[in-house]
């Protein structure tokens, strides 16, 4: 496995590839956990080789105390990028990324960016899609990876390749979820114990709404969920919504023709944890 921190070795290293070699990327923040191998995993099974990178990207952080928190363990995941047989792994510095001007280019997202997390985050995925159109850029990927976890995010990421004509396909994976059913999270090891134990029951609900949707109007799913979470006293309900998957929009209209997918953010203490299910 190849480690590089600077733009020009990876760079090279890549273009002295064989023109023929298909690439598959991972883009990831470090702190890595079973979820992100999963990605890893289906990278290297539909390509010949794998570049994994691990840049906690300032400039998708919105508040500066998340960024300063952000775990590293950038140790741990080489060992653990090895294990899944990464072939190049990119860990840059800020400076190397922004030179002394971090700050994100603006997207239009054709309003993907408005829903959800983006009323929440300010300026997150301007942040999002600056690094990625970048490391898009050096890497040259014919296939990028990204976690339906974050199921907005992979949505614009589309949005923005389509838009900038980028030459890459994107492939959504699966949620990777811990056996009690949480979706594994570079925060997760952050949450006290008593957090810990009360956090499967985002997933359990999002289950249960599942099945409340087959029989129930969304107004009435949306009113059941966030009842169900006033009884929880560990665990603060940002947001609950029902949404098109394609568009992001909440549920209006309801039509047999299109797919929705229920979205949750939480408060576990001082833990943001999102998850979502499609309907
Ligand atoms: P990060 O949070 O490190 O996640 C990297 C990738 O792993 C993302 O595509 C995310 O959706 C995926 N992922 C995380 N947890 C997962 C799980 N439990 N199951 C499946 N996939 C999971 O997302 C980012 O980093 C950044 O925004 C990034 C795209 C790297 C840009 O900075």
């Amino acid at each position: 496995m190849l480690v590089f921190a600077k733009i020009k070795s990876v760079q090279q290293k890549i273009s002295l590839l064989n023109k023929s070699t298909s690439i598959g990327f991972v883009p990831t923040m470090g702190a890595l956990h079973r979820g992100h191998l999963s990605l890893i995993e289906k990278a290297k099974k539909e390509n010949d080789l794998v570049v994994v990178s691990i840049f906690i990207n300032p400039t998708q952080f919105d508040k500066q105390e998340d960024l300063i928190n952000y775990p590293k363990t950038i140790d741990t995941d080489l060992s653990l990028l090895k294990s899944v047989f990464c072939d190049i792994v990119f860990a840059p510095s800020a400076q190397e990324i922004y030179s002394n001007d971090i700050k994100s280019q603006s997207f239009d997202y054709d309003g993907l960016e408005f829903q959800m997390e983006g009323k929440f985050r300010d300026g997150h995925f301007n942040g999002v899609g600056t690094i990625v159109k970048r490391l898009f850029e050096i890497v040259k990927p014919h296939k990028a990876y990204f976690g339906e976890k974050d199921f907005q995010q992979l949505q614009i990421i589309k949005k923005m390749v389509q838009n900038h004509q980028i030459p890459v396909k994107v492939i959504g994976c699966e949620i990777y979820r811990e056996p009690d059913g949480l979706a594994m999270s570079s925060r997760n090891i952050r949450l006290t114990n008593e957090h810990r134990v009360a956090a499967p029951f985002i997933y359990k609900t999002l289950k249960r709404a599942k099945i409340e949707f087959g029989i129930k109007s969304a107004r009435d799913v949306v009113n059941w969920v966030e009842n169900e979470f006033k009884k929880q006293p560990l665990l603060e309900l940002e947001y609950f919504e029902i949404a098109d998957e394609e568009t992001l929009q909440t549920i209006k209209n309801r039509s047999p023709k299109q797919k929705y997918r229920a979205f949750i953010a939480v408060f576990a203490g001082e833990i943001r944890l999102i998850d979502n299910i499609s309907l």
